[in-house]
């Protein structure tokens, strides 16, 4: 699965917990959910702070990545150890992070817990692209896969990978067995 940072906070007070559990939910009206455990620190701040953001990692910070999957908000600022810069968001307070390619501003919208899990619906606000990853900078969908080079990671195995090369054209391919 693709690594996000979530970030939760102010732009003075912020956290990054490592999120591998994200996904689009719904286009109309937009959202995406994430699952984010209920005994670190994240998950009580952004009930708290009912926003948050979502920024996918690119395998150059994939050792900052880990960090902030290995340690808690509740003992250390990660922004200052890790060196990732806030960037101010547009609709929200939580910050995004510049050294992402691709930011989601999210008001939470709904929120249940699972077991000891959180999983946070958040309707997205404000979407911002590196136009250098994309095509075609009037259009998100044109984004260059390989220059966004998204650091990927496989649960159970615990490792991270790189993204292989495109093998073929969604909703088109599975035309042959028609
Ligand atoms: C690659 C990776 C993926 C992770 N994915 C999730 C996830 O989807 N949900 C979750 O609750 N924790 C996940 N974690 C663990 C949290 O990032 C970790 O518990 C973190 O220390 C919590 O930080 P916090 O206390 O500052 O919120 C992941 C960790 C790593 C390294």
């Amino acid at each position: 699965m693709p690594v996000s940072l979530v970030v939760t906070g102010t732009p003075e007070k912020a956290n990054i917990v490592t999120i591998a559990w994200v996904s689009l939910l719904t286009s109309a009206p937009p959202t995406l959910g994430i699952s984010v455990g209920s005994r670190g620190f994240s998950g009580d701040e952004i009930l708290k702070n009912k926003h948050f953001t979502v920024n996918i990692a690119g395998t150059d910070i994939m050792t900052e990545a880990d960090y902030c999957g290995i340690s808690s908000g509740k003992e250390v600022d990660k922004f200052a150890k890790t060196g990732l810069t806030k960037v101010p968001s547009l609709k929200i307070p939580s910050p995004i992070i510049k050294e992402c390619p691709l930011n989601i501003e999210c008001e939470l919208v709904s929120s249940s817990l699972f077991g000891k899990t959180h999983h946070f619906v958040g309707k997205i606000l404000q979407v911002h692209m590196d136009t250098d990853k994309l095509r075609d900078p009037q259009n998100p969908g044109s984004y260059m896969a390989e220059a966004m080079d998204p650091l990927i990671y496989m649960g159970g195995a615990r490792e991270y990978r790189k993204l292989g090369e495109k093998i073929g054209d969604a909703y088109s391919i599975g035309e042959r067995l028609r």
